[in-house]
């Protein structure tokens, strides 16, 4: 066991040194298995990533945004995310303990830096888990009505009540709190029906592309669209300078590329099982990135294909990959892909639910939350006061929402961190050039600035009230930091795990 002691930090830009955060994972009750390779990680990467980004976003933004050139929004989006994901790949060989990007701000930038992100970071794994669950009641429908069951649609997907959304969260909750580890087996096997099902939509789309569809490539700027029903849902770049509300054209790509950035949302999750990883140094950039490059191969396919199919104002915003079959008259494979995507949607929303658990309970670990919350059950051995609590709030935000309008959330949330943890990089080259980094991000600082640049344009190609939620959900942050977390927070009491009574294994 650990014997170190956190020394008594003051003030909001307190670090927890990297040796400490290593240290606090040595602790007995906290240490995991270490057993994943490269190749589990790229497809536990995979895994996360291809969800209801791809399975319905997709089809929103081609329809009401960018058309055919949602093709190029995805380069865009990919282009952020890599660089991004290079920050995270160095951080994650230089400091390889779960909790992702709290983590390592909490060892860069200091603690108030670190609270942000990490309540970013719920923001983005909890609203991601309820948009996932709306994604998948969708396609459970169409495929239900394939088997010609009527799922009313009162208590469906869009009704008052997404019942089906919140069985879906009600279920998952109860086996992570039970403690069945996402085993990397049945990962394995879903993913796999994901990447069938991804290869199958390009590969049989093919034959029923009709050119004339890609014409005009990038549809003319137009007054109408969902940006100009209230100046609310504008981006905030054309409402700060007073221009006209648009949908298409240039700025239909950037803000066509805010919204699908959605779809790669997860290889930055692959961060959290640092302390899973065999040789987490080597392997963890290679997870991040591997699986961030086949997926933005996959993306840019489908946008292609779909957009082939279906004139892009006639693309179904809700389950496009599967209607675009019932459009060119191939119900059959409708329902094949319906099946799929609810497999594979399944694993997204439990990896984003352990994922914001993992982070809670990393938050809770340093006191910044209060710590009963990481209680762990006696049985079971897991955290089951935060997975339950989370598992509450997932299912409430999913079943009472409408759709679409939590996706931009999710991507604020994502992208702030993102913007933070390019900072990061380089703020611990100068404070620590001294620690091993078997991974480096290459012309920093220049890459790591360039990420935070493009990641701060894609946030002001949201919308006006996705900000004014955000704010909204920050101030929040800080009420609770400055009630709570700042005056508990260990590195303020210097009290180590086990003085607090941290005895219980934990099985997370
Ligand atoms: N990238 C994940 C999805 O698209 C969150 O569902």
């Amino acid at each position: 066991m650990s014997t170190a002691k956190p020394e008594v930090k003051r003030g909001v830009l307190r670090t927890k040194s990297v040796e400490q955060s290593i240290a606090d994972t040595d602790e007995p009750e906290y240490q995991l298995k270490k057993s994943l390779t490269a190749l589990d990680l790229t497809v536990f990467g995979i895994g996360v990533i291809i969800g209801a980004g791809i399975f319905t976003l997709t089809g929103r933004a081609a329809a009401t945004l960018a058309g055919p050139s949602i093709a190029i929004s995805f380069v865009v989006s990919a282009v952020c995310c890599a660089l991004a994901a290079l920050c995270y790949a160095e951080f994650a060989s230089t400091v390889p303990v779960s909790g992702s990007a709290y983590t390592f701000s909490y060892a860069s930038l200091g603690e108030i830096i670190a609270w942000i992100i990490g309540w970013d970071l719920l923001l983005e794994l909890l609203l991601g888990a309820s948009v996932v669950a709306q994604g998948w009641s969708q396609y459970a429908v169409v495929f239900m009505n394939a088997l010609g069951i009527n799922w009313p649609s009162a208590i469906g997907p869009g009704g008052g009540v997404d019942l089906l959304a919140i069985l879906l969260i009600a279920v998952l909750t109860l086996l992570i709190t039970v403690g069945i580890k996402e085993s990397m087996r049945v990962n394995l096997v879903l993913v796999g029906i994901k990447l069938f099902i991804v290869l199958f939509v390009i590969f049989a789309g093919l034959f029923y592309i009709n050119p004339a569809n890609y014409s005009p490539f990038i549809p003319p700027a137009t007054g109408g669209g969902e940006a100009a029903s209230s100046w609310l849902t504008q981006p905030l770049i054309q409402f700060a300078f007073g221009l006209e509300p648009t949908a298409y054209g240039v700025g239909g790509i950037f803000a066509g590329a805010a919204l699908v950035f959605f779809a790669y949302i997860g290889f930055d999750v692959v961060a959290t099982t640092a302390e899973e990883a065999k040789n987490p140094q080597r392997d963890l950039p290679i997870g991040i990135i591997a699986s961030l490059i086949i997926c933005t191969i996959l993306y840019c396919a489908v946008a292609l294909v779909i957009t082939g199919m279906v004139k892009y104002d006639q693309i179904d915003p809700k389950a496009a990959l599967a209607s675009a079959f019932t459009a060119v008259g191939k119900p059959g494979f409708a329902t094949l892909i319906a099946a799929g995507a609810v497999a594979g949607l399944t694993t997204v929303v439990l990896t984003l639910l352990i994922g914001a658990s993992r982070v809670m309970f990393a938050m809770s670990r340093d006191h910044l939350m209060p710590p009963g919350l990481s209680k762990v059950h006696s049985k079971f051995k897991t955290p089951y006061v935060i997975t339950i609590g989370i598992g509450i709030l997932a299912a409430l935000v999913a079943g009472l929402t409408p759709i679409g309008k939590l996706e931009e959330m999710v991507n604020i949330g994502t992208l702030t961190a993102f913007i933070l943890v390019s900072i990061g990089i380089i703020v611990l080259r100068r404070t620590r050039p001294d620690l091993p980094r078997a991974f480096k991000v290459p012309l920093v600082p220049f890459l790591p600035i360039l990420s935070a640049v493009i990641c701060f344009y894609l946030t002001i190609n949201l919308s006006v009230e996705t900000w004014l939620r955000f704010v909204i959900w920050m101030v929040l942050g800080f009420i609770i930091y400055f009630s709570y977390g700042y005056r508990k927070a260990r590195l303020a009491t210097g009290e180590t795990l086990a003085q607090m009574g941290h005895t219980e294994g934990s099985k997370l």
